[in-house]
């Protein structure tokens, strides 16, 4: 029998990133170790990183110096670098700092049982490989480990639009869609073990174009597929790009049951000007018009979405044309960013804007959305709604859970459960949750 052996992994960034941590926890299972929540206990340290945005890769540095007298404490301890740093700068980070045995890109995780081996040898270990194989062949099965109501679920990964700004196409690579029937197959074994809500997870999600049965399906059609599976309640899906919003998938929101009432659909600006330097590939008027599609499919959804100010050469015009737009499309939910310089995509070339004005231009515009967030929240008091337990909260006799809508809600009644989709009445909204009483289970 193997030793146990501890793994503790941090994960930094999207969704997509907390999915491959807990991939790679279950392919490190199989090679012995069980995960911990402490880095002193640990024999091996994972850093699953984030690229997206400025200062990743000295984010890194400096967490992986925090691990030192770790290392000095326990000279067998193995520290690696996962994620898109380690895609993007592996071989760098290996050169600058001799603390890291391992590095492992996004599409080669499934080695990480045959570098362990080496790494304990004493060797080093890179893999930053786009391999022929599907890592996902490997990883095939989900451990039957017992498992909370929410899941996601990654069913497409990279991206091919090559936004101005964004990093994604080189460090998650192409586009690639998962075969309908291993997303499928996943997906029951997770509801066998208790999931009841699965998040669809892409780059580019609703690009996905998976080999099924009678050809390629589209996200939509996996969706439906998806639905039909007893036990699973809910479904969602992120993140969309506007131009791939096809008919069958916007229908969908209107005739599917299980598909939630919510979606992320960033603009990331909505001046005409910026979005073509963006090669966003659409206007902001071609946005709007399909929100209203959206809309009149489906009346009450609630939208999110992402906004980048401070792009290069945007002028208070441009910036107002994007707080134009927010007003125009009132969202529920919205994460905006200052423009950040990343190395080697083409806008990381051209004049920049100011840091101070960039600072102005995010504080006015995260007003505005913390505005309609708001109003969005409080519009719920007085609705009944479904809310899916996930867990008890701080005090007693109090349960947590997401509405259809993504909000957090609390109620106080005894008797739920972690995995009870109840119907909920909304009764009061506080600062960053709501608060109920059930209905009916
Ligand atoms: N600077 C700032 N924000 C960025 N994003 C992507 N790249 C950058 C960048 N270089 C934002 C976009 C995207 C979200 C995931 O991160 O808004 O939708
Ligand atoms: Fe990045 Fe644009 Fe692709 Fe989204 S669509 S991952 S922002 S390049």
């Amino acid at each position: 029998m193997t030793d146990v052996k501890k793994l503790y992994i941090k994960t930094y960034g999207c969704q997509m990133n907390v999915y491959d941590s807990e991939r790679m926890a279950e392919a490190m299972g199989g090679a012995g170790y069980v995960e911990t929540q402490e880095p002193s206990e640990a024999d091996m340290i994972l850093l699953n990183t984030c690229h997206i945005r400025e200062k990743a890769a000295e984010k890194v540095y400096s967490e992986l110096g925090r691990f030192r007298a770790l290392k000095v404490e326990k000279p067998d301890l193995k520290i690696g670098v996962a994620g898109c740093v380690a895609q993007a700068e592996g071989e760098e980070i290996m050169r600058r700092q001799p603390l890291v045995d391992l590095v492992v890109g996004p599409q080669s995780y499934h080695r990480l049982p045959e570098m362990e081996v080496r790494v304990r040898k004493g060797e080093k270990a890179l893999d930053t490989d786009f391999p022929a194989e599907d890592k996902f062949d490997t990883l095939r099965h989900r451990p039957k480990a017992a498992r909370g109501p929410t899941a996601f679920l990654t069913v497409q990964e990279g991206c091919d639009k090559f936004c101005a700004f964004c990093v994604v196409p080189y460090t998650r690579g192409a586009e690639v869609s998962r075969p309908a029937e291993r997303v499928l197959e996943e997906a029951r074994d997770l509801v066998a073990r208790g999931v009841r809500e699965i998040t669809l997870l892409g780059q580019n999600v609703n690009a996905y174009h998976g080999a099924g049965v009678g050809g390629d399906w589209s996200l939509a059609r996996l969706i439906w597929a998806l639905s039909d599976i007893e036990g699973l309640e809910r479904i969602r899906f992120t993140t969309s790009h506007p131009n791939d919003m096809q008919d069958d998938l916007i229908a969908a929101h209107g005739e599917c049951a299980k598909l939630m009432p919510y979606l992320h659909l960033p603009v990331q600006s909505g001046s005409d000007r910026i979005l073509k330097r963006m090669n966003r590939g659409h206007t902001a008027d071609g946005y709007l018009r399909l929100i209203e599609r959206i809309r009149s499919a489906r009346p009450d959804i609630l939208l999110s979405g992402d906004f980048i100010v401070g792009f290069p050469e945007e002028t208070e015009a441009d910036f107002q044309a994007t707080l134009d737009l927010i007003e125009a499309v009132n969202y529920g939910y919205a994460f905006s960013f200052k423009y950040s310089t990343r190395p080697g995509t083409p806008a990381a070339e051209r004049p920049q804007v100011d840091e101070a004005v960039k600072s102005e231009r995010l504080q006015r515009l995260q007003a505005l959305i913390t505005r309609q967030q708001r109003a969005a929240q409080d519009a719920m008091v007085g609705r009944t709604v479904g809310v899916l337990f996930e867990k008890a909260g701080r005090l007693p006799g109090q349960m947590v859970g997401k509405s259809d809508y993504l909000h957090a809600v609390h109620v106080s009644d005894a008797g739920a459960h972690p995995g009870d989709l109840a119907q909920v009445e909304i009764t009061g909204s506080g600062s960053n949750s709501l608060a109920g009483r059930i209905v009916a289970i």
